[in-house]
């Protein structure tokens, strides 16, 4: 597989009524990565994927992107109050190819379903969208995003809220899609465990990139600079967790 650079971030820092939120982020995506951004709320990481799809334009810096983004935003920052039915809230992912004016066909109808069927509410494209429950907007958001065919796949949070079927089943989809097309995936989680399951390079951030490296390189160490201590009162309590369980 050819891998090419298909996301660059250079130098970039956002401040916000004078608070600096994002310092000197560098780095850089190759095409077909998996990569994984972790760190502890209020770490800059929604706002570094705002910036990277280009919500926020009022940086510093340079962000050059080579292809499309598909965008599942954090859900809390989803406003769910939208007069419109599942259905058609996915089918916004074909405006980008398709443009807005104009009139879907049933060969687009069609896609849109598969794509519901894919992430699992088909049973709910004709209910509106406010009335769904988090984990199925989040998978709504998904379907929308991949409607867009997109290069790169920038998931914030995906699996807040959704059940473990349901994200053993979110997980399983992006393994068969990496498979199968040359995608791009930029996961950012709070689930360490599965980042580092899946992720082949791992960020770490927390206003500055602390590290950036392949997974099998970051170390408990990585993490604490970013989680400061309540990481290690998370490590005793897994370490009790392990005693607590030995028999
Ligand atoms: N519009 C804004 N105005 C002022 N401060 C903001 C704004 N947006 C974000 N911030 C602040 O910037 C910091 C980073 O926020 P951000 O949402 O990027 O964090 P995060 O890493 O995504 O956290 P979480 O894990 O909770 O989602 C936080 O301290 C937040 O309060
Ligand atoms: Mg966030």
């Amino acid at each position: 597989m050819e891998r090419n650079k298909i996301l660059e971030v250079i130098d970039v820092s956002y401040s916000k009524n004078d608070v600096e939120i994002l310092k000197n982020i560098n780095f850089e995506v190759l095409s077909g990565e998996f990569v994984g951004i972790i760190g502890p709320n209020g770490a800059g990481k929604t706002t570094l994927a705002k910036i990277i799809v280009g919500e926020i334009r009022d940086y510093i810096g340079k962000v050059y992107v080579k292809g499309r983004i598909g965008y599942v935003p954090q859900i809390k920052d989803i406003n769910r109050d939208m007069p419109v039915l599942v259905k058609e809230f996915a089918s916004m992912g074909l405006y980008g190819k398709k443009g807005f004016l104009r009139f879907f066909t049933r060969q687009d109808w069609k896609e849109v379903e598969k794509k519901l069927e894919l992430v699992g509410i088909l049973s709910l494209k004709d209910r509106p969208v406010s009335k769904l429950s988090g984990g199925e907007l989040q998978r709504l958001m998904l379907a929308r995003a991949l409607l867009y065919e997109p290069d790169i796949l920038l998931l914030d949070e995906p699996e807040a809220g959704v059940d473990q079927m349901g994200k053993a089943r979110f997980y399983e989809l992006i393994d068969t899609m990496r498979e199968n097309e040359n995608l791009t995936v930029i996961l950012i989680s709070h689930d360490i465990g599965m980042v580092f399951q899946k992720c082949e390079k791992i960020m770490c951030l927390n206003k500055t990139l602390h590290c950036q490296a392949p997974r099998e390189r970051i170390s408990p160490e990585d993490l604490r600079k970013i989680f400061s201590e309540d990481f290690d009162i998370w490590i005793r309590g897994q370490k009790h967790y392990e005693r607590e369980h030995e028999h």
